[in-house]
């Protein structure tokens, strides 16, 4: 019999067809499956990435809050234009913290997955109250408000409880100082050692040019400004990964 007309058996038995059909998914999902039951991790792990301090979190709630991500991504694709134009490629581990991730799928704006330390905390608050003061055409809405709006944020501590049982590796320590660590980060007088033990490379002072006052402004600014500046790509490898 010529393959053909063996195939033809199958093809002719509905009920043969569907068993032999369920056979080879079956064995092509099995060898799909298995192999992730036995990775520990699919996620590279990079030097560098620590979870959010809570006055970036709080940042990071109010540029959720006004849907910057409607306008912008923070994912940069690993294309060379890409690339040339904001900085090494988004890695996995950078948002392995988010919850949500802030990946976006359109962008009317630029990608912001690395802005931060691309430009000063005056010209952030400058833009951010009205954009077309810094940048003549730009079609961003003015967030003036938010430098009158004082910084309320019911339960730092809570958030961050609720953060650590979903996998972010917050510690009792980091939980038990969340509401001084919030306070400190945007207070220039204040001593910021314990912080940045907490959370290295965090960014401190006063944001928006205030420092009587905590508002949203100096959280949005101090979350803009640690975008995409914790992994050290200088120690980096492409194509063997970090080392
Ligand atoms: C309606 C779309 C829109 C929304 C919503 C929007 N933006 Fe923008 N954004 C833009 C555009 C367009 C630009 C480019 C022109 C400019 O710099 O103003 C931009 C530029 C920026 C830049 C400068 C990026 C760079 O690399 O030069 C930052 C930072 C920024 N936006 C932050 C925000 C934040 C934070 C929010 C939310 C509070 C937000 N944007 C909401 C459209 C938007």
């Amino acid at each position: 019999m010529a393959l053909m007309e063996k195939h033809e058996i199958l093809e002719k038995n509905a009920t043969l067809l569907l068993v032999a059909s369920l056979l080879v998914v079956t064995v092509g999902g099995i060898v799909e499956i298995a192999p992730l039951f036995y990775l520990e991790n699919t996620i590279e792990k990079v030097e560098g990435m620590r979870p959010y301090s809570p006055l970036e979190l709080a940042g990071r709630n109010i540029y959720i809050r006004e849907g910057c991500y409607v306008c912008h991504s923070q994912m940069i694709r690993p294309f060379r234009d890409e690339v040339e134009r904001y900085g090494h490629y988004s890695l996995a581990a950078e948002s392995m913290y988010d919850h949500p991730f802030q990946w976006g799928s359109k962008r009317t704006g630029p990608d912001l997955a690395r802005v931060g330390g691309r430009y000063s905390d005056v010209w952030h608050v400058d833009h951010l109250i009205e954009p077309r003061n810094v940048v003549p055409e730009s079609i961003m809405p003015s967030y003036a408000f938010l430098k009158a709006t004082p910084l309320k944020v019911a339960n730092v501590a809570g958030h961050l409880g609720a953060s650590a049982i979903v996998g972010v590796p917050y510690t009792d320590d980091m939980i038990a100082n969340a509401e001084a660590d919030l306070a400190a980060q945007a207070n220039p007088d204040a001593d910021t050692s314990g912080l940045l033990a907490r959370y290295p490379k965090a960014v401190t002072g006063d944001f928006d040019g205030n420092p009587a006052e905590l508002t949203e402004m100096d959280a949005l600014v101090a979350y803009l400004q640690m975008l995409g500046t914790l992994v050290d790509f200088s120690k980096y490898d492409e194509t063997a990964g970090y080392r």
